[in-house]
């Protein structure tokens, strides 16, 4: 392959991550392991098969949080070591912070320009998170403008590929016909719409154009498989249950931890046979365990031949080697503070860089120019 076809064929990818605070098992199955895979692809020239950009999105926090920022800084530094421990690596991806990238937000409020209000109160996590945290006031602006912020975020690097769970594909979808209608009104021939008498006769000509300049390319989602990873309390993994395992845990909290696991509640006794199918305990041997074990603790647990004990310690066993070498890395990143920052100074650097070529076009097909 020619080098100019090996750039033409390397496709761009780019996806976030809110700082909640150290990580745990859910954050890196479900997205974070996901993104160092896209990050080490290669063609069979061994040439990476993406030009990836992953970012922590700091802004985004405040969206929910903004009345108590208060761990916010010690939050985005334990994400930061995560990425870096989880093998996200400086010289094959652009990893940054989004609050030092400014053109986010200057693209959110051009977006915002455009984005019918009735598209934001549509989205489905819109009313849910109302609903579910009620003890945050969310009727702000922002809260309801989060979509065209991660809108911001995503076509700021013209990406071909955002991967992301189920949860956040609506958001894609809105940023999809965000771009579509931004194309749609400054990337098309207006001639035609000129002689129209109102905006809503402008866009409905505009929206008909074939001839349409991808200023803002659609992205498309890129699903993260995601497997079901049950918490210690046997619900989703999640920070707000207090049930995770962290990806910093060291492993005597491991063991301890996935000890007190719930188990088949039908199990009373060790000479009870039990039943894996329900048991969330085994629910993890299928993420992390070898198919050998997997194999011998179903029959162990259907045949009463081991204790939920033993089998919980196979659990242990696997995610503890499974987290090893993350957890080597972050030592080093612990030591070496200095290093993380230069990396992140860098990522900005270089997104910065990337977002400038967009925000130029996008300034200049709006008209926002004196040229
Ligand atoms: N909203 C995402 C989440 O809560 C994080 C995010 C912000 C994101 N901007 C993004 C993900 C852009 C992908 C692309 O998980
Ligand atoms: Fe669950 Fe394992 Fe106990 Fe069976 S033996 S109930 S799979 S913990």
């Amino acid at each position: 392959m020619s080098e100019e076809m090996k750039s033409t064929a390397r496709k761009r990818v780019l996806s976030g991550m809110r700082p909640t605070g150290k990580l745990h098992l859910g954050n890196y199955m479900g997205a974070l392991k996901n993104w160092v895979e896209l990050q080490n692809a290669t063609f069979e020239d061994g040439s990476p098969k993406y030009e990836c950009y992953f970012f922590i999105a700091d802004f985004h926090a405040l969206t929910t949080d903004y009345a108590d920022t208060s761990e916010l800084r010690v939050n985005i530094k334990q994400v930061a070591l995560d990425f870096l421990s989880a093998g996200l690596d400086p010289k094959r991806s652009t990893i940054f912070l989004q609050s030092e990238v400014q053109a986010h937000f200057v693209l959110n409020d051009m977006l915002g320009m455009v984005t019918p209000l009735s598209w934001l109160e549509r989205v489905p996590t819109y009313k849910d998170q109302q609903e579910q945290l009620k003890e945050k006031d969310l009727a702000t602006f922002g809260f309801l403008g989060y979509p065209v912020l991660m809108s911001a975020d995503i076509l700021l690097y013209q990406p071909d590929f955002v991967p992301v769970g189920l949860d956040q594909a609506p958001h894609v979808e809105i940023t999809r016909e965000i771009a579509r209608r931004f194309n749609h009104l400054y990337g098309s021939k207006r001639t035609a719409a000129n002689t129209a008498k109102s905006d809503k006769e402008r866009l409905a000509e505009l929206e008909k154009s074939t001839d349409v300049r991808e200023i803002l390319p659609e992205p498309r989602v890129l699903l993260t498989p995601s497997p079901k990873l049950p918490g210690t309390d046997g619900r989703k993994m999640s920070k707000s249950y207090g049930n995770t395992i962290l990806l910093s845990d060291p492993e005597s909290e491991i063991r301890a931890k996935l000890k007190t696991m719930v188990t088949d509640p039908a199990r009373v006794r060790r000479t009870d046979p039990g039943n894996p199918d329900v048991c969330p305990v085994f629910d993890l041997h299928k993420v992390f365990s070898s198919d050998e074990v997997q194999t011998q603790a179903a029959e162990g647990c259907r045949t009463a031949g081991i204790g939920c004990i033993q089998c919980k310690g196979w659990l242990a066993d696997a995610v503890v080697k499974e987290l090893a070498p993350i957890q080597e890395r972050r030592r080093h990143f612990e030591q070496n503070p200095d290093d993380v920052d230069a990396i992140l100074d860098d990522g900005a650097f270089r997104a910065n860089g990337r977002a400038a070529v967009t925000m130029r076009q996008v300034f200049s097909a709006v008209g926002l120019s004196r040229r």
